[in-house]
Formats: C-alpha cells, sequence, structure tokens
C-alpha cells in the first residue's frame, strides 16, 4: 500500500497543496522512533492529547502492536525519507457492541502543519476503515480551539457530534473535549453482513 498523498486524498475530498515527494504508507517498526518524536512535542506543547508525559518508544511500540494486531490502519507519511506525520485507528470502545466504530488519531511534525498533511493521512485512513467493513468513525479532539483538527476533520466529511465541557485539566487550564462523527461506506443505512474484516 504505497499510495501517493496527491492520489489517495483526491478520490475522497479537495486537493491541497501537497508536496509531491509526499507518500502516505504503512508505518513500520522502524519509523516509531521518529513517531515518539513527534508525539512527544505534541503531549508537551499542545492541547490535543490529554496525556500529559509522553510516552517512551516501549509503550508507543505497545500501541503500534496493538492496532497492527486487530488489522487496523497505522500509517506513516513519509517525505523524502522521513517521517514528517502519523495516523491510526483503533476501536473507539472495547465493548463488543461498539465493533463497528473506530476512532482515528493524527500526528503532524511540528512546523509542517498545513500542507496538506494530515489530509493525505486521514483519507487514506477513511478509504481503509471503509474497506474493513467499519460503519463509523469518531474522532475524540483536545481542546475545542483546536482549529486545525476541527477544520482537517470537518474538510473529510466529519460533523461535529457534541462538546463536552471541561473535561481535561492541562497547563493550568480546563480543556472542553470535541467529538466530531464521520459515517464510513453504508454507515446505519444498512445492517451489517459480517463483523468488520480481521487482516
Ligand atoms: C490537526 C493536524 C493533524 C492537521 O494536519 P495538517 O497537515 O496541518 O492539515 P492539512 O494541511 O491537511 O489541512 C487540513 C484542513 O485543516 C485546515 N487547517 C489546518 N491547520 C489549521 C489551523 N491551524 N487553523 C485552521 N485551519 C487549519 C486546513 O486549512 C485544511 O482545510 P481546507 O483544505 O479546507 O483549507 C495538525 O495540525 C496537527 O498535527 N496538529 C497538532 C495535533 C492535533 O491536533 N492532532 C489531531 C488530534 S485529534
Amino acid at each position: 500500500m504505497r499510495t501517493s498523498a496527491r492520489s489517495s486524498a483526491s478520490s475522497i475530498a479537495r486537493n491541497p497543496i501537497t508536496p509531491s515527494d509526499l507518500h502516505v504508507r504503512p508505518a513500520t517498526p522502524g519509523d516509531l522512533p521518529a513517531i515518539q518524536s513527534i508525539y512527544a512535542h505534541h503531549v508537551l506543547s499542545g492541547l490535543a492529547s490529554f496525556e500529559e508525559i509522553p510516552p517512551d518508544i516501549d509503550e508507543i511500540r505497545r500501541r503500534f502492536d496493538e492496532v497492527s494486531s486487530r488489522g487496523l490502519p497505522y500509517l506513516a507519511a513519509d517525505m523524502g525519507g522521513s517521517v514528517v506525520g502519523y495516523g491510526y485507528c483503533n476501536l473507539f470502545r472495547a465493548r463488543s457492541a461498539y465493533r463497528f466504530v473506530l476512532e482515528d488519531s493524527i500526528y503532524v511534525k511540528d512546523g509542517l502543519f498545513g500542507k496538506g498533511i494530515g489530509t493525505a493521512l486521514l483519507s487514506l485512513l477513511i478509504q481503509r476503515c471503509t474497506e474493513l467493513g467499519y460503519r463509523q468513525l469518531i474522532a475524540v479532539i483536545g481542546d475545542s480551539g483546536n482549529a486545525g483538527s476541527i477544520n482537517l476533520h470537518a474538510s473529510l466529511g466529519f460533523l461535529r457530534s457534541g462538546t463536552l465541557r471541561s473535561t481535561g485539566f492541562k497547563f493550568g487550564r480546563w480543556v472542553d473535549t470535541v467529538t466530531m462523527q464521520r459515517p464510513l461506506g453504508d454507515g446505519d443505512g444498512t445492517l451489517p453482513d459480517a463483523d468488520p474484516l480481521e487482516a
């Protein structure tokens, strides 16, 4: 699945000014140090994640293995051989009746926002999760002022489903959680034939 960001994004969304050397591909264990570094920056400096202590490489690997073992997509955005962003989908909730619902997570390297990297990652996540038979994709966004994430999700068909007020406390203040939701495939328009595919 070595997919050009430009082509993967184009079938679902508008075509942002994506760098021509950007490729979105499945992440590998070798990408995890770069992914750990990208995420650590956002944990320490932003409100998107409600974690306050960056997970170390072993914990990032455990999370990667969990997503991969479920057959769910974990993608790296590769630009000129460097990982400049990543995104994955995992179960929204573990209880069985939630089995058609996933939650996405996307992080782009600081300084490279607004170049279409997030769009390329989320577009391909949507495509893969649809192919696997899931029916709803949820974004749980830290901070109602997170315009980047809210606009990214809105631009790819997510609708805002709610605001959980003051559910986080980070950097000395209360922080909202915004939830957004996008149907996949038939959404709730048909009943499923079978459970989502496992790889
Ligand atoms: C949110 C994030 C993943 C978006 O990635 P990105 O590569 O900057 O996004 P894109 O360049 O593909 O832009 C996607 C859309 O969001 C909009 N957008 C991006 N950053 C924005 C910002 N700071 N303010 C307002 N809109 C913004 C873009 O304009 C674009 O919409 P448009 O095509 O309709 O103009 C990235 O900013 C990031 O990593 N942020 C910090 C972590 C985070 O919030 N992750 C999401 C966790 S749920």
